[in-house]
This record gives structure tokens, C-alpha cells and sequence, in this order.
């Protein structure tokens, strides 16, 4: 069968590492035609995967409406995410789209429906579902191996925000082009893997958020930039079932470089699925047995093939309509973005707010 020829918008870092690798290596998916504001970089990407001129574009409009994209893949800043994803589905294309998957609820509220009200598929680049550990983590779950859940305890850490990384005025900072900091880059893939994880909706939420660097060299030397978004963001939310979870999120970890820690504390046992602290390993940990014998009894557990899974695969196959189901769509995003929203709002008002 003919593979099912991809559009991609936004050739940057998440795209040249995982999307384009990825569409690559599908037997499902052949990169047709390429999308970049950067004329250079166009012509790299252009070059390294034999995308004739003909395809490679400069507006992603353009490039959606290129008669032979069957599917538009977005790899863009976040600014970019809700029109070009709405151009896709007002010419009834398919789309994979980076996450936080808008600058705002109300823009994924009507992304999502319009998606819907043309009966398109789309699938939201949550990736951390693709980590063997979380798979497995959430079939024990699922499964009731810990029981009741009671506490679920999420750490995002990386390193880079530190004055002594001196990363420049990118785009991350600026808050028209990113919506929020390390609250949508880092904190919005806590809060899907949560919500993967465990299976259950956040009710409520209160954050705290800060900046500890509040400018940043301009790329083109020029002078200085204002960040005006988060640094770092911490919260706690109220789960359904009860369940009561908090979350620290920090560009500002020395030491970590994507570091991910999450604990589930459940009635009958406690599970930790931890990433990076092995550089790029995912684990998964387990504490079974009698509350009192088996204190600091966690194990680590092998994590079983079937558990191996590939995001750009996994859009193949919804697309093809043999996928697990595990993937984000746009109403995962949606629910994200309301809950991202939430954080924002109750950390500037001080109180708990309902996503
Ligand atoms: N899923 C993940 O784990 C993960 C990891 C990193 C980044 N991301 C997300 O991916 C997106 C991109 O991040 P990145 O780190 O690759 O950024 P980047 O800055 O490295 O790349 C962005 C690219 O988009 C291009 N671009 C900007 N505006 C455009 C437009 N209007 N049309 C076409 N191209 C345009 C830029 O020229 C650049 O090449 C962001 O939404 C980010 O949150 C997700």
C-alpha cells in the first residue's frame, strides 16, 4: 500500500529529532513536502531527505494546500500552532501538532470542534506516552495493582534556564509567541502523563509560578530581551477519586537534563516511573505487598517489548485506523490547555481554580 504522504511544517529541533526521523522510518509515511520560514534550513532538510524544491515551502499555507499533502505535521513555536492547524482542517488534512497544543483554552476549544465537525483525525504529541515505563505504569494501574490511588507526586526538572547556561532570547521566553514557560513546555507533558498514567481527570488546580532571570540576550546581539513567562511552575491538583497530586516543574535544576519522576501512591502499593536519571532511560519501580514489610521495597521491573511504541507510528496508524488508542488527540489537548490556563489564572489570583 501507498504510504500516506506527509506535509511538515517547522524544520527546528523537535522536528529534525523525532518527527522527520520518525516519518522516515514508518512504512506508513513518506515526507512529501517540508515547511520552514527559514530558507536555509529549508534547504538542509530539504536536501537530507530528497524533497524536491517543488515542495519546500516558506508558507505553511502553501504547503497545506500542495495537493498530494495527505497530512500536515506541526512542529512550529506555539504561536503558530492554532492557525496553522485550522488552515489544515479547513482543507479537511489530518494533523499531528506539537504540544502546549495552543496559546490558550479558547483557541484549543475551537480547534478541537472544528476538527470534530469536520470527523478528522488529529493526534497531539504528548510523547512521554511513547516511554515503555509509562505504558507499563499505566497497565498496573489500570489493572488495580496499587489499589486506590491516593497521591500521585510528578517532577519535571531540566537545567538549561540557569544564568550559567546563558541561553539567549529564544522564542521559549517570550511570552505572545509561547503562551507560558516552562508551564506549557515542561508542565503540559506532566499533566498528560498524569492523566495517562492514572486514567483520571484534574478537578482542580492551584500554582505558583516565578521568573528568576527576567532578561536575556537578544539572538542578533542587539540588546536585551524581557522574559515575561515562568521560570519554573509548581502546583497541586485536585483529581478525581479523590486523588490528591502535585507537580514541580523547573527549567532551574542543576544537574538534570530531562529529568521526569513520578510517584503513585496507591491502597496495596506505590510505583516511581523515572526518566533520565540513567541518561535517557525510562524505569519503571514497583512496591507490592504487606504496608508494613515491604517499606522501601521498591523493585525495578523489566519493561516488556510490547510496551515499545513510536509516535510517528502511532500517527500512521490512527491514521490508518490500526492504532492502540494511546495517543493524544486535540480533546487531550484541549483538557491540557484548560488545565495549563487554570495554573496561570490561580497562580496570578492566588486561589483554586477549575480547569
Ligand atoms: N513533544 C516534545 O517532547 C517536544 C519537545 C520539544 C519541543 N516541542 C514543541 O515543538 C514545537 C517546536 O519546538 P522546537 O524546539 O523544535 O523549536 P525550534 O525553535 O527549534 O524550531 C521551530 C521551527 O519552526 C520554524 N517556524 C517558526 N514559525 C514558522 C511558521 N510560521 N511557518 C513555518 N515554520 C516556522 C522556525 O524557523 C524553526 O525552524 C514547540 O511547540 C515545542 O513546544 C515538543
Amino acid at each position: 500500500m501507498k504510504a500516506i504522504q506527509v506535509g511538515s511544517i517547522g524544520l527546528g529541533s523537535i522536528s529534525r529529532g523525532v518527527h522527520l526521523p520518525g516519518i522516515e522510518k514508518s512504512p506508513d509515511l513518506s515526507l512529501y513536502a517540508i515547511c520552514d520560514l527559514d530558507p536555509q534550513r529549508l534547504q538542509e532538510v530539504g536536501e537530507r531527505y530528497a524533497v524536491p524544491e517543488s515542495r519546500r515551502f516558506t508558507d505553511y499555507r502553501q504547503l497545506i494546500a500542495c495537493p498530494g499533502v495527505e497530512a500536515v505535521d506541526i512542529s512550529t513555536p506555539n504561536d503558530c500552532h492554532f492557525p496553522i492547524a485550522m488552515e489544515a482542517v479547513r482543507a479537511g488534512k489530518p494533523y499531528c501538532l506539537e504540544k502546549p497544543v495552543t496559546m490558550n483554552a479558547d483557541q484549543a476549544r475551537e480547534l478541537a470542534q472544528a476538527t470534530e465537525a469536520k470527523g478528522l483525525k488529529s493526534m497531539v504529541c504528548f510523547s512521554y506516552r511513547f516511554k515503555p515505563a509509562a505504558r507499563f505504569a499505566r497497565e498496573l494501574v489500570q489493572r488495580g495493582e496499587l489499589g486506590r490511588l491516593y497521591h500521585v507526586d510528578m517532577q519535571y526538572f531540566q537545567a538549561w534556564g540557569l544564568p550559567a547556561a546563558a541561553c539567549k532570547y529564544v522564542w521559549r521566553y517570550e511570552k505572545r509567541r509561547t503562551g507560558s514557560g516552562a508551564l506549557g513546555d515542561l508542565g503540559s507533558h506532566a499533566l498528560d502523563l498524569c492523566a495517562f498514567v492514572t486514567g483520571k481527570c484534574v478537578q482542580s488546580l492551584v500554582g505558583h509560578t516565578g521568573t528568576y532571570v527576567k532578561e536575556r540576550p537578544l539572538l542578533d546581539g542587539s540588546g536585551m530581551g524581557q522574559v515575561d513567562v515562568d521560570d519554573f511552575s509548581n502546583y497541586m491538583a485536585q483529581m478525581e477519586d479523590g486523588i490528591s497530586a502535585s507537580f514541580q516543574i523547573t527549567r532551574f535544576a542543576f544537574g538534570r537534563g530531562n529529568y521526569q519522576r513520578m510517584e503513585i501512591y496507591g491502597e496495596k502499593g506505590a510505583l516511581v516511573y523515572v526518566l533520565d536519571e540513567t541518561p535517557d532511560q525510562d524505569e519503571l519501580y514497583l512496591c507490592l505487598g504487606e504496608v508494613g514489610r515491604e517499606t522501601r521495597a521498591f523493585q525495578r521491573l523489566p519493561i516488556p517489548q510490547r510496551f515499545r511504541a513510536d509516535q510517528m507510528q502511532a500517527f500512521a496508524d490512527r491514521l490508518l485506523d490500526k492504532e492502540d488508542g494511546l495517543a493524544a488527540d486535540i480533546r487531550d489537548g484541549l483538557a491540557n490547555q484548560r488545565q495549563l490556563d487554570a495554573v496561570l489564572l490561580s497562580a496570578q489570583e492566588g486561589r483554586w481554580v477549575q480547569p
